[in-house]
């Protein structure tokens, strides 16, 4: 990947979404539901409180290569030569570092996938954790490289009340990022209002956007705990 003058902002693109049955709120983001055949069958595997973690980490990489795809469609390019053994033509060239940076623990699971399909990706690392009584995220670690003129994407299978995807872009920020994306499996309209509300500019990308939180804010119907599935610790 080599750095360039192509501008790294944010595209306008935008849906509306409703949340909940009868509290009609009506909220005005950038998101990306990726629809796709195969999503759909990873997704229903994962949601399956039957599939174990062998199986729910390999689909879960499965379904993170095809949201690092959707995430990165718009990647900035430069124009480059290429010559061919026929002739020369024109090709395309990335034009800034990528970085993403998944929210240990769950996000973990969400890795791999960017280091397959662009093997310069640089990796930072928040760790935060839900309090078990509030639901309010805390911070236990952080180690980020500088972000400023970088294209970022934060990775977290789960966007729930969205407090850790507000906190880990605020993170991100602090670290100089100015074009920032969320990744993530599933979302609750609930997490989809709090992040656009607290970081408007933010894209979000994802498989679904499910119906709500139950009384413990964990997403519904959603697939449970994605870290305690993913490392088997029940
Ligand atoms: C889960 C999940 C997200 C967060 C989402 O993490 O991985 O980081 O909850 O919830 P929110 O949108 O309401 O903040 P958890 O605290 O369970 O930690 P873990 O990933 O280590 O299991
Ligand atoms: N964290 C999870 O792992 N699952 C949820 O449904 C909510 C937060």
């Amino acid at each position: 990947m080599n750095s360039g003058t192509v501008h790294c902002g944010p595209s306008d693109e935008s849906i509306t979404t409703s949340a909940g049955q009868n509290d009609r709120i009506i909220i005005y983001v950038q998101i990306h539901i990726v629809s796709h055949p195969l999503a759909e069958s990873l997704l229903a595997s994962l949601r399956n409180a039957a599939t174990g973690p062998r199986e729910f980490r390999q689909n879960s990489e499965a379904l993170g290569t095809i949201l690092a795809l959707e995430a990165t469609r718009n990647f900035p390019v430069v124009a480059t030569t290429v010559t061919t053994p026929i002739a020369e033509t024109e090709g395309r060239n990335l034009a800034c570092p990528l970085v993403v940076v998944p929210v240990l623990r769950a996000g973990l699971g969400m890795v791999a996938p960017f280091l397959q399909l662009f093997p310069e990706v640089a990796v930072g690392y928040i760790g935060l954790e839900r309090n078990e009584q509030t639901a309010a995220a805390e911070t236990y670690y952080k180690k980020l490289p500088s972000l400023a003129g970088k294209f970022c994407l934060c990775l977290d299978p789960m966007l729930a009340t969205g407090g850790s995807a507000v906190r880990a872009i605020g993170l991100m920020k602090d670290a100089g990022a100015t074009n920032i994306k969320m990744v993530s499996i599933v979302a609750a309209p609930e997490g989809v209002a709090h992040l656009n509300s607290w970081h408007p500019d933010v894209e979000i990308f994802t498989a679904a956007l499910d119906e709500g939180l139950d009384d413990r804010k964990y997403i519904v119907p959603g697939l449970g705990d994605f870290g305690d599935r993913l490392f088997g610790t029940f």
